[in-house]
């Protein structure tokens, strides 16, 4: 990207959900137009995350800024008035596409990388994408935010990241590694 418009900072996000702690102190930022892959294993914290980001749970702890200000949804309706929409099955993103789209889409074989950058193209929209599938994530994102247990262990940039790695912060096998945040 030429030039870095921050749109999102997820600043020290919290969540406790009775004695568990599902987010801890977790801080990264999203930039305009990039596509950021959030990926890390079952129980990571990647739902409620995002579930915090589109306003339908409030967070134990920490805040969001959205365009430079801080911004407290009470629910997605009020995420949703800002701008910021949830996708919860990628079939949903296809149908809202027309034909010509959907006979690029057919020629593509990654469906996230396809309508990442159609709707780069056509929107400058920011993603931040959950997906199991580690060639998706390779293929489509950016940068990539690994979490483990509750915690964000690294941000990686593709071009400077194989899967092998990004599995390696997954699992714990690497030890955290987070740029000064
Ligand atoms: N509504 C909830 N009530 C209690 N615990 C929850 C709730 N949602 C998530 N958790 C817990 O928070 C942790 C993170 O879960 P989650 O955000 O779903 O992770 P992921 O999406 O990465 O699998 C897990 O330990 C999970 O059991
Ligand atoms: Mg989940």
């Amino acid at each position: 990207m030429p030039q870095k418009e921050t749109l999102l900072v997820i600043n020290h996000i919290s969540k406790a959900f009775g004695a568990v702690q599902a987010l801890k102190s977790v801080s990264f930022e999203l930039y305009r137009g990039e596509i950021v892959a959030l990926v890390g294993d079952n129980g990571a914290g990647k739902s409620t995350l995002v579930k915090i980001i589109s306003g339908l749970y409030p967070a134990t702890s920490g805040e969001l800024i959205f365009k430079g200000a801080p911004v407290a949804f009470r629910n997605p309706a009020d995420a949703l008035a800002m701008g910021i929409e949830t996708v919860y099955q990628h079939l949903a993103l296809i149908e809202q596409l027309d034909v010509a789209d959907n006979v690029y889409l057919g020629r593509e074989t990654t469906r996230w990388g396809a309508i990442g950058r159609w709707l780069r193209a056509q929107q400058q929209m920011t993603m931040l994408i959950i997906s199991h599938n580690m060639q998706d994530v390779y293929r489509s994102a950016d940068r990539v935010v690994v979490m483990r247990q509750g915690k964000h262990v690294a941000t990686l940039n593709k071009g400077e990241t194989t899967t092998q790695e990004i599995v390696a912060y997954m699992t714990g096998a690497k030890e955290p590694h987070i740029a000064a945040e």
